[in-house]
This record gives C-alpha cells, sequence and structure tokens, in this order.
C-alpha cells in the first residue's frame, strides 16, 4: 500500500520540493582522476530525477587540497574547474524539475586514495578498525594517520566553507549536505574510541561534537540562508555494530546542539530506521531526532524503501525519506509508487568488483 503523504511537496528551508523522497548520498568512484564530475555521471543522477525522486543527494565530495580526499576517482570540489564540472550534474537534474544537495565530505583516517598529501589526518593518531574497501579500490589496512594540529583542523573548517561557496556560487547545487556520519572525519571527532584528545576538541559528547558545530557555523556563515544540513549515523563503514558509548544523552547533545546551531536539516541514517537506536530502549535514532530537535527538517535514511517501514518513521517525525540500494535499482521509484507498481530487487552485482557506475545505469528509465 502506498504511503501518500510521500508523495507530497515539501518546503525545505525556502527550497520546494515536488516530494518526500530523495536519493541517499552513494559513492560511485566514477569521477576523472583529477576528480571533476563527468557526462557519465550527469546522466547516471539524472535517471533520478527523471524518474521523480524530488531530492538528489550526491556521491561524498571531497573538500579540500589536503587531507579530505578518501578515495582514487571520487569528485572533489576543491577549486572552480572542479565546481564548474559539477554543473553538468545539477542542470540536469534542474531540468527534470528536481533538486541537488552536495555531500561535503572529509574522510579524516579513513582516506585509501589521496593525489595531495601522503599521510591521512585524524583526531588521534590511532590506526582505523578494519581494513580498506575493495569497491573502492582499496586493499589490506587502513594507514596509520597523523593527529591533527590547531592549523590542520583550522585548514579542515575552511575547506567545507570555501567548498559550500564553490558548490552554491558555481556548481549552482540547491543546499549543502555535510557529512558527519559514517566513520568519516567529523564522525571520527564525535566517537569517543578514535577521539583521544585532551584539548578542546576531544572529552565529552560536548566537546567531540565541537568540529561538527565549527564547520556548520563556518559554512552558513559562508553561504547564508540556503539549506544547510549534517548527515549523523551511529554505524561506520569500518565499524557497523558502532552504538554511541553515552546513548540517549548522546543524543540529546547531537541533536540538540545542531538545532541549536541552527541547521536547516538533520538526516539520521540505520542500518533499519525504524528499529530501536539502542538495545535497551524502543526509541529510534528518528524518533530522538525529532524529540531534541523539533523544529527542524528530518530526512532518515536506511532500508526504507517498502511503504510501511516508510511509514512508520514518517510516523515517528521524518519529513523525508533517503533511498540508498533500492534507488539504484529503481531510478524511477517515485514514479513506479504513484503508478502502484512493483519494484524491482537490488542486486548487489551492480557495485562489483569496483563500485563505478555501470553502463546499465546510464539507460532511458
Ligand atoms: C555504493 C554505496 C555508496 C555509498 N556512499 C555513501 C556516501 O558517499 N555518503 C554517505 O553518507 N553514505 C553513503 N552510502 C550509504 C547510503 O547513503 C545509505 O545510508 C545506505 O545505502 C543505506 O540505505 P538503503 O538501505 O536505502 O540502501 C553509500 C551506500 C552505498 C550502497
Amino acid at each position: 500500500m502506498l504511503n501518500p503523504q510521500i508523495l507530497t511537496p515539501y518546503d525545505i528551508a525556502g527550497r520546494s520540493l515536488r516530494n518526500r523522497l530523495a536519493v541517499a548520498p552513494m559513492t560511485r568512484v566514477s569521477a576523472t582522476e583529477t576528480g571533476h564530475a563527468t557526462q557519465e555521471m550527469a546522466r547516471y543522477y539524472e535517471r533520478f530525477s527523471q524518474g521523480g525522486f524530488g531530492l538528489v543527494i550526491t556521491e561524498g565530495i571531497y573538500t579540500d587540497q589536503k587531507h579530505s580526499q578518501g578515495y582514487p576517482f571520487q569528485p572533489g570540489i576543491t577549486d572552480e574547474q572542479q565546481a564548474q564540472a559539477w554543473q553538468m550534474v545539477t542542470n540536469t537534474i534542474h531540468a527534470h524539475q528536481g533538486a541537488v544537495f552536495a555531500q561535503l565530505m572529509h574522510a579524516g583516517a579513513l582516506s585509501q586514495g589521496n593525489r595531495f598529501v601522503d599521510f591521512p589526518a585524524a583526531p588521534s593518531a590511532l590506526r582505523p578498525k578494519g581494513e580498506q574497501m575493495k569497491f573502492y579500490y582499496g586493499s589490506g589496512q587502513y594507514p596509520l594517520p597523523r593527529a591533527m594540529t590547531e592549523e590542520d583542523i583550522a585548514d579542515a573548517i575552511e575547506g567545507f566553507s570555501q567548498a559550500a561557496i564553490r558548490s552554491i556560487r558555481s556548481a549552482k547545487f540547491d543546499g549543502i549536505e555535510i557529512h558527519g556520519a559514517n566513520g568519516y572525519l567529523l564522525d571520527q571527532f564525535l566517537t569517543e574510541y578514535t577521539n583521544r584528545r585532551e584539548d578542546r576538541w576531544g572529552g565529552s559528547v560536548q566537546a567531540r561534537m565541537y568540529l561538527t558545530l565549527e564547520v556548520v557555523k563556518a559554512v552558513r556563515k559562508a553561504i547564508g540562508a540556503v539549506p544547510v544540513g549534517v548527515r549523523i549515523s551511529q554505524s561506520k563503514v569500518n565499524d557497523y555494530e558502532h552504538k554511541w558509548a553515552e546513548g540517549e544523552q548522546a543524543a540529546e547533545v547531537i541533536f540538540g546542539s545542531l538545532s541549536d546551531a541552527g541547521v536547516d536539516f538533520i538526516h539520521v541514517t540505520e542500518f533499519e530506521a525504524w528499529k530501536p537506536a539502542f538495545p535497551a530502549g524502543n526509541t529510534s535514532l528518528v524518533s530522538l531526532s525529532r524529540r531534541y530537535a523539533p523544529q527542524v527538517a528530518l530526512i532518515a535514511n536506511g532500508g526504507l524503501h517498502t511503504p510501511e517501514h516508510a511509514l512508520s518513521v514518517m510516523e515517528e517525525g521524518a519529513d523525508i525519506i533517503a533511498i540508498g540500494k533500492a534507488a539504484l535499482a529503481n531510478p524511477d521509484m517515485p514514479r513506479r509508487l504513484a503508478g502502484n507498481e512493483a519494484l524491482d530487487e537490488f542486486d548487489s552485482s551492480i557495485l562489483g568488483p569496483i563500485a563505478n557506475i555501470k553502463s546499465s545505469e546510464l539507460a532511458l528509465v
């Protein structure tokens, strides 16, 4: 059964979306070696807006020519040329009456390919858990990162704000999503076991959240009244089962401080977003975000392609539903839902052996 609310328009900080279905950010390592978006990427992204998605959130885009790049063939927005290349993507989405937000990302310790520097930078000099992701051209352990100095931190913040300016002014994106989730730099600062700092950037949850809030402040100052939000998760690409050490108290600090910082939206992601966030308790991260950031637009993601689950998180306060893998299988998902048509199953072979865009993803929808 279709949840009809999902196809109704929604206004996010003055930008109107034709419905509440968004494409979740998905890295596809398909840019040029020098980080420029391509025609192929424009076509890949176009299909989602052709198929009816109100909003597309791009893959994680690196922000500076220092430590932010995470993978080979990842797109960047670190200079005017890279920003101009993104216009191919934004123009085509706008031509189909879609909106598109740039996801700005700093990989921190989880960098497995950076053509600007020889070593990753992180809150503390600790080797990340797990192994590099093969489908993004990685292999073996992550390298040992260096602990960031005050100057490195200032550079990272400046990288986000300059990338945001280029995203809005040159690339013509409609908004900015700051990647604060999934184990990358901002999440490394937030996480107690990757942030062992004893200065103002480490310690309590408040202190560990400080860098994310400084990035929000800098981006807001740089671009003004344009939709700006932050993606938040517990899980990490290299630590899937992670739960916040401080449980619900962390949720209160994280969502409350983002709300106080004046973000326009919070994007929460969990493996199955409708489930309780913590083993003890029955409240989802969606509910907690709604509770502690009551006025902020809420995007929910994680296994929400069935109408029942989408409805259940909307009842808990989500305004927009972001779809990842099921959007790869069904770039025309909104159109199918409106027509009561069945969805195709996601086939993971599309992401192998490398997660780059495949020719089948360029066909007509
Ligand atoms: C191939 C692939 C690449 C991804 N890249 C990113 C990314 O760049 N940034 C991000 O925040 N999440 C990324 N994700 C996570 C998705 O946005 C989403 O959270 C995840 O797929 C769960 O949603 P789903 O159940 O609808 O697929 C990626 C997921 C996949 C499958």
